[in-house]
């Protein structure tokens, strides 16, 4: 690859498979990373070579999420010692559904995030499919969402399911089961979810869904973080007597034992995108990221 390239990629540690596919689509240089880690847990990090031209600086933000984001903020920070122009490509958004106050004098942390891109020197933003679309509008430089759902869907139909169905967990993932249905030319339904804001508690409060049974369901949401809300989706729509149950995600989180709780309650798979590392991740982002930057 040429020194002079149009593109450098800087992976972050927490993205670096996804973020060589994505140098290797624009055909950029790919830079890596040092990370010391001080015994007060201070983090230095040191690029391994001066990148050139555009910076593209990829970085998921989860757990450690704190950790996370300040590295990529310094990379962000000293990327933009070399270019105008600083692409922060970020997957996984942390903190996007931190978004908007639920509880009077909650913080809404994605406002501050937003800021400190800003400060820290991006100069546009990427992220795949976030939350919502309210916490892209904290950012007050030009922010893009690109979405995963066309390339879930081209792994779906290699499936071939027994008249499938596609189901939101909650009304607010309606528009996004919409269009996984359009794409897959099947129908959609959204239950009635409840979360408790103080305990994190999720309740169904859907009556019968009779249009389920005996269909395999693709069980949509944006993310699985603790799959409380995947598990009482997945009890409710057995007890209606649907076929398989199929759970798809963009961002898998799984925080502990999330995967067993999902299985247990009777979900045949667990399909999301590599925006998280992890064995669920089946579905490569780039080519979406890549036409995203491009
Ligand atoms: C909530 O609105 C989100 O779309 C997800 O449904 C939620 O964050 C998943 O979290 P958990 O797996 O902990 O239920």
């Amino acid at each position: 690859m040429s020194l002079l390239a149009r593109f450098t990629v800087i992976g972050g540690l927490s993205s670096e498979q996804l973020a060589r596919k994505i140098a290797s689509r624009l055909k950029a240089r790919y830079v890596g990373y040092e990370l010391r880690i001080f015994p007060d847990g201070e983090g230095k990090i040191t690029l391994k070579a001066k990148p050139t031209g555009k910076i593209i600086v990829v970085h998921s933000i989860y757990p450690p999420v704190d950790s996370n984001l300040v590295q990529v903020l310094a990379l962000v920070s000293q990327a933009r010692k070399y270019s105008s122009q600083v692409y922060a490509v970020i997957p996984y958004m942390g903190y996007a559904r931190q978004d908007r106050e639920f509880l009077p004098r909650e913080v809404v942390t994605m406002s501050l995030v937003a800021k400190m891109f800003k400060a820290a020197g991006a100069t546009r933003i990427i992220v795949v499919d976030i939350h919502s679309m309210m916490a892209l509008r904290h950012f007050c430089i030009p922010a893009k969402n690109a979405t995963a759902i066309g390339e879930l869907v081209k792994y779906f139909r290699k499936l071939h399911l027994k008249d499938p169905l596609v189901v939101s967990p909650d009304m607010g993932g309606i528009e996004r089961a919409k269009s996984f249905a359009n794409l897959m030319g099947t129908g959609y339904i959204a239950l009635e979810k409840h979360r408790d804001r103080k305990t994190g508690e999720v309740v169904i409060s859907s009556s019968d869904n009779q249009e389920v049974r005996n269909r395999d369901l693709i069980l949509v949401d944006d993310m699985i973080s603790t799959g409380g809300s995947i598990v009482k989706a997945t009890e409710h729509l057995k007890r209606q007597k649907c076929g398989r149950v199929f759970a798809c995600c963009i961002h898998a989180l799984l925080i502990g034992d999330a995967e067993k709780r999902i299985r247990r309650a009777g979900v045949t798979r667990i399909i999301s995108t590599n925006t998280i590392p992890g064995k669920t991740g089946v579905v490569d982002v780039s080519p979406v990221i890549a036409r995203a930057i491009s």
